[in-house]
């Protein structure tokens, strides 16, 4: 030191060294016991400035670190808000403390934390519109804002409706920090005191460097939720194309299996009819050709299948809707599947039911019910009935079929509905059968909203109804 003070008589002087020194080893807080010489009166005043001064900037310096670790230990943001408020009491004056946040639109301010000694009027989720309000002007200046007199501010801008909530609450001057993250505005925060004039550029310092430390975590919570979204989404491709690939693996097992027996048989029946030396009648030449028909209907209809599934399964299945009667479209239907029933002796029947009007694709509910109806014939013994029926309910047009057959089991009912599903029942005309029918048939039913389901116990035959919604999108 310069000048030593000349050692007063009371140890005066030594004492203000000791303060010094406790000072100098950050042993805070100082006092200093009041001079008795008055020559000493403005120094005393001074060293304990000085002090307090020094004590201040200490805590601001500690409670800031503080805030660092535990940004740095994951906290998260509304626990380091909830500390912001414990802990900056003695360093900034405060009543109240709040955070809002920018929606993705970049044009609503939102209120998404607050915590007040007074009952809060301006609550969590209070919305505003950016444009027009003056915090527009804090995030373009990107400097904090100081108001020393909030009722007087309220009384020049009227409109302002967050004030007015804030000036309720008892708040009476306030200093708002905007939020800037890489050069993007993200939000701000708040200070507010029940006392007018608190707040000057000396609490704007600590201020800023509060909203610095919060726009780290928003940013570390920004990066954080876009890698998990981004991983979510890999994962959802990934599982999408892992499903897909096992379903094109069964196809190709199906095909090469299913498709295999008919084109043998095709290719039997070729070198038969080309090969000179065996002489067969017209009646065996006629039976051949008819073959080959039916192994091609049946690859035709395998392959169609196939196509089916997977137009659906890679969502290209687009359904044209269209309003239409039910009564004559189950009518003709009937008629059509009677004429292949006949040689099994099964009779096709249309329940007396009141005519309707139906929203759906026709093309693809007639593909449902083609299913459902010559399922019941494939699978019911020679001889039975199917009854074919409609109804209206709650939840829109109810269309069944049931047969005469072996029922469905409880085993089978698992997996009626999914793909290449050869169950327990077996044809019983000889018919083919792939597994896909009523697969296809519910991927149909849900695109138009509705369900598909059987009532059936073991042995009493089946009823297979599907249900289209009454309001559709079309
Ligand atoms: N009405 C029915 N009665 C009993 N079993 C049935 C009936 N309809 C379907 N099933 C069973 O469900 C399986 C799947 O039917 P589906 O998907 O239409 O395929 P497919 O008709 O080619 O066999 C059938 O193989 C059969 O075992
Ligand atoms: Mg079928």
């Amino acid at each position: 030191m310069a000048h030593q003070p000349p050692v007063h008589s009371d140890g005066y002087a030594i004492e203000l060294l000791n303060a010094i020194e406790d000072l100098q080893a950050q042993r805070y807080p100082i006092t200093i016991p009041a001079p008795t010489d008055p020559t000493y009166a403005a120094l005393h005043a001074a060293v304990q400035n000085l002090a307090q001064t020094l004590h201040t900037r200490e805590l601001e310096r500690h409670r800031l670190s503080e805030i660092t670790t535990n940004i740095n230990a994951g906290l998260l943001l509304e626990d380091i808000l909830e500390m912001v408020y414990e802990h900056f009491k003695d360093i900034i004056p405060y009543n109240r403390i709040g955070f809002s946040l920018i929606d993705a639109d970049g044009e609503t301010v939102r209120s998404h934390w607050a915590k007040s000694d007074r009952p809060l009027s301006l609550s969590l989720g209070y919305a505003d519109k950016l444009t027009g309000s003056s915090l527009k002007t804090v995030l373009e200046s990107g400097e904090p804002r100081i108001i020393s007199d909030l009722a007087e501010y309220l009384r020049k801008k009227p409109t302002s409706i967050s004030t007015r909530l804030i000036v309720k609450e008892g708040m009476r001057s306030s200093l708002t920090c905007p939020l800037i993250n890489n050069g993007v505005p993200v939000g701000f925060l708040f200070f507010s005191s029940v006392e007018p004039d608190t707040y000057s550029h000396v609490h704007v310092d600590t201020f800023t460097q509060i909203a610095g430390q919060l726009s780290v975590i928003l940013e570390k919570g920004r990066l954080v939720s876009q890698l998990s979204a981004q991983k979510e989404e890999i994962e959802r491709t990934n599982a999408e194309l892992m499903r897909v690939n096992e379903l094109k693996s069964t196809f190709l097992g199906i095909a090469t299996h299913d498709l295999r027996g008919p084109i043998g048989n095709i290719r039997m029946i070729a070198d038969l009819l080309s090969d000179d030396v065996i002489a067969l009648s017209d009646s065996e030449r006629a039976g051949l050709i008819h073959d080959i028909g039916v192994q091609s209907t049946h690859m035709l209809s395998l392959l169609n299948d196939l196509l089916d599934v997977t137009r659906i399964e890679s969502g290209k299945l687009e359904l044209r809707f269209e309003p239409f009667a039910l009564r004559p479209f189950l009518e003709q239907l009937a008629n059509r599947h009677q004429m292949m029933a006949t040689p099994k002796d099964t009779k096709i029947l249309l329940e007396d039911f009141p005519d309707m009007d139906m929203t759906a694709d026709p093309v693809r509910v007639r593909q449902v019910i083609d299913n459902l109806v010559s399922n019941a014939i494939k699978y019911s013994p020679p001889g039975s009935t199917v009854v074919v029926n409609a109804t209206r309910t709650r939840e829109g047009c109810r269309i069944s079929v049931t047969d005469e057959g072996p029922g469905i089991t409880e085993e089978d009912r698992k997996k009626l509905f999914k793909d290449f599903a050869k169950l327990s029942a077996k044809p019983t005309g000889g018919e083919k059968s792939v597994g896909l029918g009523l697969a296809i048939s519910r991927r149909i039913v849900e695109a138009h909203g509705g369900s598909i389901g059987v009532d059936s116990h073991t042995g009493q035959g089946a009823e297979f109804w599907f249900i289209i919604p009454a309001v559709n999108r079309g």
